[in-house]
Protein backbone atom coordinates (compact mmCIF):
# COMPACT_ATOMS: atom_id res chain seq x y z
CA UNK A 1 0.00 0.00 0.00
CA UNK A 2 0.87 3.29 -0.88
CA UNK A 3 0.70 5.30 2.91
CA UNK A 4 0.07 8.75 1.91
CA UNK A 5 -2.82 7.74 -0.18
CA UNK A 6 -4.87 6.05 1.93
CA UNK A 7 -7.86 3.14 1.96
CA UNK A 8 -10.98 4.86 2.19
CA UNK A 9 -14.43 3.54 2.91
CA UNK A 10 -17.26 5.80 1.57
CA UNK A 11 -20.52 5.51 2.54
CA UNK A 12 -24.11 7.27 1.00
CA UNK A 13 -27.53 7.11 2.82
CA UNK A 14 -29.03 10.73 1.96
CA UNK A 15 -31.86 9.30 0.23
CA UNK A 16 -33.18 6.08 -0.75
CA UNK A 17 -30.15 4.14 -1.34
CA UNK A 18 -27.79 2.36 0.97
CA UNK A 19 -23.90 2.04 -0.45
CA UNK A 20 -20.45 1.46 0.72
CA UNK A 21 -17.49 1.78 -1.65
CA UNK A 22 -13.61 1.23 -0.64
CA UNK A 23 -11.35 3.56 -2.85
CA UNK A 24 -7.24 2.52 -2.16
CA UNK A 25 -4.79 5.24 -3.52
CA UNK A 26 -7.05 6.37 -5.47
CA UNK A 27 -9.08 3.48 -7.21
CA UNK A 28 -12.10 2.18 -6.47
CA UNK A 29 -12.53 -1.37 -5.43
CA UNK A 30 -16.01 -1.76 -4.79
CA UNK A 31 -19.17 -0.17 -4.62
CA UNK A 32 -21.79 -1.68 -3.53
CA UNK A 33 -26.09 0.05 -3.30
CA UNK A 34 -29.02 -1.95 -1.46
CA UNK A 35 -31.90 -0.35 -3.19
CA UNK A 36 -35.46 -0.13 -0.96
CA UNK A 37 -38.01 -1.27 -3.24
CA UNK A 38 -39.92 -0.70 0.05
CA UNK A 39 -40.80 3.48 -1.69
CA UNK A 40 -42.44 1.66 -5.17
CA UNK A 41 -45.90 1.36 -3.51
CA UNK A 42 -46.25 4.86 -1.84
CA UNK A 43 -45.12 6.69 -5.07
CA UNK A 44 -42.26 8.43 -3.40
CA UNK A 45 -39.66 7.98 -1.24
CA UNK A 46 -41.30 7.65 2.43
CA UNK A 47 -38.24 9.36 5.00
CA UNK A 48 -38.71 7.01 7.80
CA UNK A 49 -39.00 4.12 6.31
CA UNK A 50 -35.86 5.26 3.96
CA UNK A 51 -34.02 5.17 7.73
CA UNK A 52 -35.35 1.93 9.29
CA UNK A 53 -34.20 0.33 5.90
CA UNK A 54 -30.86 1.96 6.10
CA UNK A 55 -30.40 0.91 9.40
CA UNK A 56 -31.05 -2.64 8.53
CA UNK A 57 -28.55 -2.59 5.62
CA UNK A 58 -25.77 -0.82 6.49
CA UNK A 59 -23.66 -3.22 7.98
CA UNK A 60 -24.42 -5.99 5.36
CA UNK A 61 -23.38 -3.24 2.47
CA UNK A 62 -20.14 -2.16 4.43
CA UNK A 63 -19.29 -5.66 4.83
CA UNK A 64 -20.14 -6.64 1.48
CA UNK A 65 -18.00 -4.04 0.08
CA UNK A 66 -14.57 -4.69 2.20
CA UNK A 67 -15.19 -8.02 0.96
CA UNK A 68 -15.22 -7.46 -2.81
CA UNK A 69 -12.68 -4.90 -2.13
CA UNK A 70 -10.49 -7.33 -0.21
CA UNK A 71 -9.56 -4.99 2.39
CA UNK A 72 -10.01 -5.49 6.00
CA UNK A 73 -11.94 -3.10 8.59
CA UNK A 74 -8.39 -2.66 10.21
CA UNK A 75 -6.66 -1.62 6.98
CA UNK A 76 -8.54 1.61 6.65
CA UNK A 77 -7.00 4.89 7.02
CA UNK A 78 -10.15 6.86 6.73
CA UNK A 79 -14.20 6.96 6.59
CA UNK A 80 -15.65 9.40 3.96
CA UNK A 81 -19.79 9.90 4.65
CA UNK A 82 -22.67 12.06 3.23
CA UNK A 83 -23.06 14.74 5.31
CA UNK A 84 -25.74 15.84 3.06
CA UNK A 85 -27.84 17.28 1.42
CA UNK A 86 -30.64 14.96 1.93
CA UNK A 87 -33.20 13.72 4.06
CA UNK A 88 -32.18 13.83 7.98
CA UNK A 89 -33.29 10.61 9.13
CA UNK A 90 -31.80 8.96 6.51
CA UNK A 91 -28.18 10.59 6.44
CA UNK A 92 -27.80 10.53 10.55
CA UNK A 93 -27.55 6.83 9.65
CA UNK A 94 -24.85 6.69 7.63
CA UNK A 95 -23.37 9.63 9.95
CA UNK A 96 -23.53 8.03 12.91
CA UNK A 97 -22.71 4.33 11.56
CA UNK A 98 -19.07 6.17 9.70
CA UNK A 99 -18.38 8.30 13.34
CA UNK A 100 -18.41 5.19 15.58
CA UNK A 101 -16.34 3.31 13.09
CA UNK A 102 -13.88 5.84 12.37
CA UNK A 103 -13.83 6.36 16.64
CA UNK A 104 -13.63 2.11 17.08
CA UNK A 105 -10.43 2.10 14.26
CA UNK A 106 -9.21 5.45 15.30
CA UNK A 107 -8.89 6.74 12.00
CA UNK A 108 -9.83 10.45 10.42
CA UNK A 109 -13.39 11.18 9.34
CA UNK A 110 -14.00 12.87 6.42
CA UNK A 111 -17.39 14.48 5.47
CA UNK A 112 -18.58 14.87 2.02
CA UNK A 113 -21.12 17.14 -0.15
CA UNK A 114 -23.38 14.89 -1.84
CA UNK A 115 -24.06 17.20 -4.60
CA UNK A 116 -20.19 17.35 -5.18
CA UNK A 117 -19.76 13.48 -5.09
CA UNK A 118 -22.38 13.36 -7.68
CA UNK A 119 -20.19 15.59 -10.18
CA UNK A 120 -16.60 14.22 -8.45
CA UNK A 121 -17.57 10.93 -9.86
CA UNK A 122 -16.13 11.73 -13.20
CA UNK A 123 -12.59 11.06 -11.67
CA UNK A 124 -13.65 7.76 -10.60
CA UNK A 125 -10.86 4.88 -11.82
CA UNK A 126 -10.76 1.55 -11.39
CA UNK A 127 -7.24 -0.17 -10.77
CA UNK A 128 -5.49 -0.20 -14.02
CA UNK A 129 -7.79 2.34 -15.94
CA UNK A 130 -6.97 5.36 -17.37
CA UNK A 131 -9.68 7.03 -18.40
CA UNK A 132 -9.72 10.20 -20.19
CA UNK A 133 -11.26 12.82 -17.37
CA UNK A 134 -12.51 16.54 -17.26
CA UNK A 135 -9.60 19.40 -17.20
CA UNK A 136 -10.56 22.63 -14.90
CA UNK A 137 -12.64 24.34 -15.50
CA UNK A 138 -15.16 22.18 -16.55
CA UNK A 139 -19.46 22.67 -16.69
CA UNK A 140 -21.38 19.70 -14.85
CA UNK A 141 -25.17 19.55 -15.17
CA UNK A 142 -26.61 17.99 -12.11
CA UNK A 143 -29.85 16.50 -12.66
CA UNK A 144 -30.74 14.38 -9.72
CA UNK A 145 -33.94 13.26 -8.10
CA UNK A 146 -33.79 16.26 -5.88
CA UNK A 147 -31.66 18.48 -7.45
CA UNK A 148 -30.62 20.38 -11.28
CA UNK A 149 -27.82 22.65 -11.27
CA UNK A 150 -25.65 24.04 -13.45
CA UNK A 151 -22.43 24.46 -11.79
CA UNK A 152 -18.61 25.68 -12.67
CA UNK A 153 -15.79 23.39 -11.50
CA UNK A 154 -12.56 25.41 -11.48
CA UNK A 155 -10.80 22.88 -9.26
CA UNK A 156 -12.13 19.89 -6.89
CA UNK A 157 -13.64 22.05 -4.55
CA UNK A 158 -13.78 24.88 -5.85
CA UNK A 159 -17.44 24.79 -7.84
CA UNK A 160 -20.07 27.53 -8.03
CA UNK A 161 -23.55 26.94 -8.89
CA UNK A 162 -24.95 29.23 -12.21
CA UNK A 163 -28.16 28.26 -12.47
CA UNK A 164 -30.43 25.80 -10.54
CA UNK A 165 -34.09 24.68 -10.44
CA UNK A 166 -36.57 27.52 -9.20
CA UNK A 167 -39.05 24.88 -8.25
CA UNK A 168 -39.06 20.74 -9.16
CA UNK A 169 -35.67 19.30 -10.14
CA UNK A 170 -36.11 17.55 -13.49
CA UNK A 171 -35.81 14.03 -11.79
CA UNK A 172 -38.95 14.97 -9.76
CA UNK A 173 -40.50 16.00 -12.83
CA UNK A 174 -39.81 12.65 -14.57
CA UNK A 175 -41.34 10.90 -11.58
CA UNK A 176 -44.27 13.33 -10.85
CA UNK A 177 -45.32 12.74 -14.63
CA UNK A 178 -44.45 9.19 -14.58
CA UNK A 179 -46.77 8.96 -11.61
CA UNK A 180 -49.81 10.36 -14.00
CA UNK A 181 -48.92 7.73 -16.26
CA UNK A 182 -49.17 5.35 -13.30
CA UNK A 183 -46.04 3.99 -12.90
CA UNK A 184 -44.65 3.18 -10.21
CA UNK A 185 -41.47 5.05 -7.54
CA UNK A 186 -39.06 6.38 -9.51
CA UNK A 187 -40.91 6.26 -12.96
CA UNK A 188 -37.92 8.36 -14.76
CA UNK A 189 -36.42 4.61 -16.29
CA UNK A 190 -40.09 3.66 -16.63
CA UNK A 191 -39.74 7.03 -19.26
CA UNK A 192 -36.68 6.20 -20.49
CA UNK A 193 -37.68 2.74 -21.39
CA UNK A 194 -40.92 3.08 -22.97
CA UNK A 195 -39.75 6.28 -24.80
CA UNK A 196 -37.34 4.50 -26.63
CA UNK A 197 -39.90 3.13 -29.07
CA UNK A 198 -42.03 6.00 -28.99
CA UNK A 199 -42.46 9.19 -31.64
CA UNK A 200 -40.95 12.36 -29.34
CA UNK A 201 -42.58 14.89 -32.52
CA UNK A 202 -45.89 12.92 -31.52
CA UNK A 203 -47.41 15.42 -28.80
CA UNK A 204 -46.21 18.78 -27.94
CA UNK A 205 -45.45 20.72 -24.75
CA UNK A 206 -44.48 24.48 -23.95
CA UNK A 207 -40.96 24.86 -23.07
CA UNK A 208 -40.37 26.04 -19.11
CA UNK A 209 -39.44 30.16 -19.22
CA UNK A 210 -37.09 30.92 -16.68
CA UNK A 211 -34.29 33.29 -16.67
CA UNK A 212 -30.44 33.25 -17.15
CA UNK A 213 -29.13 30.23 -16.54
CA UNK A 214 -32.42 28.80 -14.03
CA UNK A 215 -34.98 25.88 -14.69
CA UNK A 216 -38.31 25.69 -13.46
CA UNK A 217 -40.30 22.06 -14.22
CA UNK A 218 -43.73 22.62 -11.77
CA UNK A 219 -45.36 24.89 -14.75
CA UNK A 220 -44.49 21.41 -17.36
CA UNK A 221 -45.96 19.07 -14.66
CA UNK A 222 -49.14 20.75 -14.51
CA UNK A 223 -49.18 21.15 -18.05
CA UNK A 224 -49.13 17.51 -18.92
CA UNK A 225 -51.63 16.62 -15.80
CA UNK A 226 -53.93 18.75 -17.71
CA UNK A 227 -53.14 17.57 -20.84
CA UNK A 228 -53.79 13.95 -19.74
CA UNK A 229 -56.99 14.03 -18.51
CA UNK A 230 -58.04 16.25 -21.35
CA UNK A 231 -57.66 13.18 -23.64
CA UNK A 232 -58.86 10.86 -21.03
CA UNK A 233 -61.99 12.60 -20.93
CA UNK A 234 -62.37 11.81 -24.75
CA UNK A 235 -60.56 8.73 -24.38
CA UNK A 236 -60.31 6.76 -21.50
CA UNK A 237 -57.66 4.66 -22.86
CA UNK A 238 -55.44 7.27 -24.08
CA UNK A 239 -52.56 6.78 -21.93
CA UNK A 240 -52.34 2.72 -22.62
CA UNK A 241 -52.82 3.42 -26.35
CA UNK A 242 -50.29 6.14 -27.13
CA UNK A 243 -47.80 5.13 -23.85
CA UNK A 244 -44.56 5.06 -26.09
CA UNK A 245 -45.22 8.78 -27.71
CA UNK A 246 -46.62 10.24 -24.41
CA UNK A 247 -43.23 9.23 -22.49
CA UNK A 248 -40.88 9.86 -25.84
CA UNK A 249 -42.51 13.44 -25.96
CA UNK A 250 -42.10 14.71 -22.43
CA UNK A 251 -38.79 13.29 -22.16
CA UNK A 252 -37.90 15.08 -25.05
CA UNK A 253 -39.35 18.33 -23.85
CA UNK A 254 -37.62 18.01 -20.33
CA UNK A 255 -34.20 16.98 -22.29
CA UNK A 256 -34.15 19.78 -24.73
CA UNK A 257 -35.41 21.94 -21.77
CA UNK A 258 -32.28 21.04 -19.86
CA UNK A 259 -29.67 21.53 -22.85
CA UNK A 260 -30.84 25.04 -23.68
CA UNK A 261 -29.59 26.38 -20.96
CA UNK A 262 -26.25 24.14 -20.81
CA UNK A 263 -25.60 25.87 -24.35
CA UNK A 264 -26.16 29.09 -23.18
CA UNK A 265 -23.93 28.81 -20.05
CA UNK A 266 -20.89 26.88 -22.15
CA UNK A 267 -21.20 29.59 -24.88
CA UNK A 268 -21.12 32.62 -22.39
CA UNK A 269 -18.30 31.04 -20.35
CA UNK A 270 -16.28 29.78 -23.34
CA UNK A 271 -15.82 26.47 -22.04
CA UNK A 272 -15.90 23.47 -24.32
CA UNK A 273 -15.09 20.92 -21.15
CA UNK A 274 -18.95 19.72 -20.64
CA UNK A 275 -19.90 16.88 -17.59
CA UNK A 276 -23.37 15.02 -16.78
CA UNK A 277 -24.26 13.96 -13.27
CA UNK A 278 -26.75 13.11 -10.88
CA UNK A 279 -29.33 9.94 -10.98
CA UNK A 280 -31.32 11.82 -14.64
CA UNK A 281 -27.85 11.26 -16.32
CA UNK A 282 -28.77 7.61 -16.38
CA UNK A 283 -31.38 8.38 -18.98
CA UNK A 284 -30.54 7.40 -22.39
CA UNK A 285 -32.16 10.17 -24.39
CA UNK A 286 -29.96 12.49 -22.71
CA UNK A 287 -26.94 10.62 -22.78
CA UNK A 288 -27.54 10.20 -26.35
CA UNK A 289 -28.22 14.17 -27.09
CA UNK A 290 -25.38 15.49 -25.30
CA UNK A 291 -22.81 12.86 -27.51
CA UNK A 292 -24.68 14.71 -30.41
CA UNK A 293 -24.86 18.15 -29.06
CA UNK A 294 -20.87 17.92 -28.08
CA UNK A 295 -19.81 16.57 -31.23
CA UNK A 296 -21.81 19.54 -32.85
CA UNK A 297 -20.35 22.10 -30.58
CA UNK A 298 -16.54 20.49 -30.12
CA UNK A 299 -17.43 19.86 -26.52
CA UNK A 300 -15.43 17.32 -24.89
CA UNK A 301 -18.08 15.66 -23.05
CA UNK A 302 -18.05 13.67 -20.10
CA UNK A 303 -21.15 10.85 -19.37
CA UNK A 304 -20.54 9.00 -15.81
CA UNK A 305 -21.19 5.18 -16.30
CA UNK A 306 -24.47 3.91 -14.89
CA UNK A 307 -23.56 2.45 -11.55
CA UNK A 308 -22.28 5.74 -11.09
CA UNK A 309 -24.96 8.23 -12.24
CA UNK A 310 -27.51 7.87 -9.54
CA UNK A 311 -27.21 7.70 -6.26
CA UNK A 312 -23.55 5.52 -4.81
CA UNK A 313 -20.87 5.30 -2.67
CA UNK A 314 -18.16 5.61 -5.53
CA UNK A 315 -18.90 9.22 -5.71
CA UNK A 316 -18.38 9.38 -2.05
CA UNK A 317 -15.29 7.71 -1.89
CA UNK A 318 -13.48 9.25 -4.42
CA UNK A 319 -14.59 12.89 -3.50
CA UNK A 320 -13.56 11.02 0.54
CA UNK A 321 -10.23 10.71 -1.43
CA UNK A 322 -9.85 13.98 -2.43
CA UNK A 323 -10.63 15.05 1.11
CA UNK A 324 -8.12 12.77 2.56
CA UNK A 325 -5.16 14.12 0.72
CA UNK A 326 -5.78 18.14 1.44
CA UNK A 327 -6.03 16.09 5.10
CA UNK A 328 -9.17 18.14 5.30
CA UNK A 329 -11.19 16.06 8.34
CA UNK A 330 -13.79 16.37 10.63
CA UNK A 331 -14.23 15.78 14.27
CA UNK A 332 -16.91 13.58 16.50
CA UNK A 333 -19.14 16.51 16.65
CA UNK A 334 -19.73 16.59 12.99
CA UNK A 335 -23.57 15.77 12.18
CA UNK A 336 -25.96 15.50 9.13
CA UNK A 337 -26.86 18.45 7.50
CA UNK A 338 -29.68 17.95 5.39
CA UNK A 339 -30.12 21.56 3.41
CA UNK A 340 -25.61 21.46 2.79
CA UNK A 341 -24.34 23.60 0.52
CA UNK A 342 -20.81 23.41 -1.59
O1 LIG B 1 -29.15 11.04 -7.99
P1 LIG B 1 -30.31 10.19 -7.64
O2 LIG B 1 -30.12 8.71 -7.56
O3 LIG B 1 -30.93 10.60 -6.26
C1 LIG B 1 -31.01 11.92 -5.83
O4 LIG B 1 -29.99 12.41 -5.29
O5 LIG B 1 -32.09 12.49 -6.05
O6 LIG B 1 -31.46 10.53 -8.70
C2 LIG B 1 -32.69 9.88 -8.69
C3 LIG B 1 -33.54 10.42 -9.84
C4 LIG B 1 -34.98 9.94 -9.79
O7 LIG B 1 -35.82 11.06 -9.96
C5 LIG B 1 -35.08 8.99 -10.99
O8 LIG B 1 -36.34 8.92 -11.59
C6 LIG B 1 -34.08 9.63 -11.94
O9 LIG B 1 -33.01 10.02 -11.10
N1 LIG B 1 -33.63 8.68 -12.95
C7 LIG B 1 -33.95 8.77 -14.26
C8 LIG B 1 -33.36 7.66 -14.90
N2 LIG B 1 -32.69 6.93 -13.96
C9 LIG B 1 -32.87 7.57 -12.77
N3 LIG B 1 -34.67 9.68 -14.92
C10 LIG B 1 -34.83 9.50 -16.26
N4 LIG B 1 -34.29 8.47 -16.94
C11 LIG B 1 -33.55 7.53 -16.31
N5 LIG B 1 -33.02 6.52 -17.00
ZN1 LIG C 1 -28.07 12.08 -5.63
Amino acid sequence: MSENKGIILGIESSCDDTSASVIKDGKILSNLIARQAIHEQYGGVVPELASRAHQQNIIPVVEAALKEAGVSKEELTGIAFTAGPGLMGALLVGVSFAKSLALSLDIPLIQVNHMQGHILAHFIQKPNEQKKVPTFPFICLTVSGGHTQLVKVSDYFEMEILGETLDDAAGEAFDKMAKVLGFPYPGGPLIDKYAKEGDATRFHFTHPRTTEYNYSFSGLKTQFLNFIRKCERDDPDFVEKNNADICASIQDTIIKTLFSKLKKVADDLNINQIAIAGGVSANSHLRNELQKLGEKKRWDTFIPEFQYCTDNAGMIAMAGYFHYLNQDFVGQEVTANPRMKF
